[in-house]
């Protein structure tokens, strides 16, 4: 379950209306996006959608790519028959069945989630190494903007005294881990973005995306906030795999669009940049109770569980904030939405889509 949703609709309109004038360079070029049928490149996907229909003359060429590896195609099927986007079932670690050029690049394919990665670790490294590197081929003189998707994960375990998390906080990551997949090659991927961008001039950025949750979402994706949702949807309990101590500060899709879209288009290229919210920091337990209130006058239990993953919670960060000062420095984003507003939207985007809005509210 993971289609487009009236929640959806309504960010991405907001997103464009926002942003019409700061995206305006994207009329008439072209842009490659990977990873749309994920969660966050599907919300890009509909915002640049909204942008040619409301605010653009001249519509930006999207072609978008995915192979649906943990992506879903249902949550872009809405867009099908459209004469501005054109869809590729490609795999970005082969070579591409496209030609440059194009003014911009958005590398968002990847596997996110930590049990999926767990589960394709050669697969997780390949696309985001092998993947990005053949995204970075296909620029050209004219190519204005690459924006390469990286993680707050790149930090690992941080030490207590650097959070929050700025930019320059060089990690404390397993190399042989279970998440070693993920994290170390997402930290090869800014090694190689940089490399690009001193040996050829590449307007590069790299974004470091901190807990993004919000509408679109997978419920099945294993990560803690679709987890709760499925709890909530199916009437509680919310099962917790932890003892829930841990914090996380999440980060509203709609911000972290509007966040990579910020960085995309003004901020210095050849830079790594935090985007994530850091007033939404709570414990994973704090979270759950958050779901609760929204969720009213639904109600709802918290259960702790041991997770019979066995890796479940080997070199899982105790606590995870990000410092969003360089962003923030460069361009005019700051994130808007606060945990219960996102939260609720979120829950009221899962109930449009199982066609449950009305029974709650
Ligand atoms: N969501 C977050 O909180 C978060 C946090 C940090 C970083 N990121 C990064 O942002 C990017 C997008 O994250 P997301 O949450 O949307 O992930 P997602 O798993 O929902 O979507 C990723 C998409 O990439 C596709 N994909 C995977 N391998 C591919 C390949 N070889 N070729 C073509 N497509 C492929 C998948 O099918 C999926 O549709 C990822 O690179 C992820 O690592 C996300």
């Amino acid at each position: 379950m993971a289609r487009v949703t009236p929640t959806i609709r309504e960010d991405a309109r907001l997103i464009a209306e926002e942003m019409a004038g700061a995206l305006a360079p994207l009329q008439g070029t072209r842009l490659l996006v990977t990873g749309v049928g994920g969660f966050l490149c599907s919300y890009l996907l509909d915002t640049v959608a909204a942008l040619n229909d409301i605010a653009f003359e001249r519509p930006c060429k999207l072609v978008a790519m995915d192979n649906f590896k943990s992506g879903l195609p249902e949550r872009i099927e809405h867009l099908g028959g459209r004469k501005d986007i054109q869809f590729l079932q490609h795999d970005v670690t082969l070579p591409f069945p496209v030609e440059g050029p194009f003014e911009w690049i958005v590398h968002g394919a990847g596997i996110a989630s930590p049990t999926f990665y767990r589960r394709f670790p050669l697969e997780t490294i390949d696309v985001n190494v092998a993947g990005l590197r053949n995204c970075l081929d296909l620029t050209r003189e004219g190519t204005q903007g690459v924006l390469s998707m990286s993680t707050s994960e790149i930090y690992g375990d941080p030490d207590p005294k650097s959070v929050p998390t700025s930019e320059d906080y060089r990690g404390f990551v397993s190399c042989t881990g279970p998440r070693a997949c993920y994290d170390e090659s997402k930290r090869l991927g800014e090694t190689l973005c940089v490399a690009y961008h001193r040996l050829y001039g590449i307007p590069v950025k790299m974004i470091r995306p901190f807990n993004v949750y919000g509408p679109g979402q997978r419920l099945d994706d294993r990560r803690i906030l679709p987890d709760l949702m499925a709890g909530a949807l199916a009437g509680g309990p919310l099962v917790l795999l932890s003892d829930g101590k841990a914090t996380r500060a999440f980060c509203y899709i709609r911000d972290e669009i509007r966040g990579m879209l910020y960085a995309l288009m003004t901020a210095p290229a050849g830079e790594a940049y935090n985007v994530g919210n850091d007033r939404t920091e709570v414990t994973i337990r704090q979270l759950a109770e958050v779901v609760c209130k929204v969720a009213r006058p639904q109600p709802l239990t918290v259960e702790l569980r041991r997770s019979e993953e066995a890796d479940y919670l080997t070199d899982n960060p105790q606590r995870r904030c990000p410092d969003i000062t360089k962003l923030t420095a460069c361009t005019p984003w700051r994130p808007q939405v606060d945990l219960e507003e996102g939260v609720a939207r979120t829950l009221r985007s899962y109930r449009e889509e199982a066609g449950k809005e009305s029974a709650w509210r």
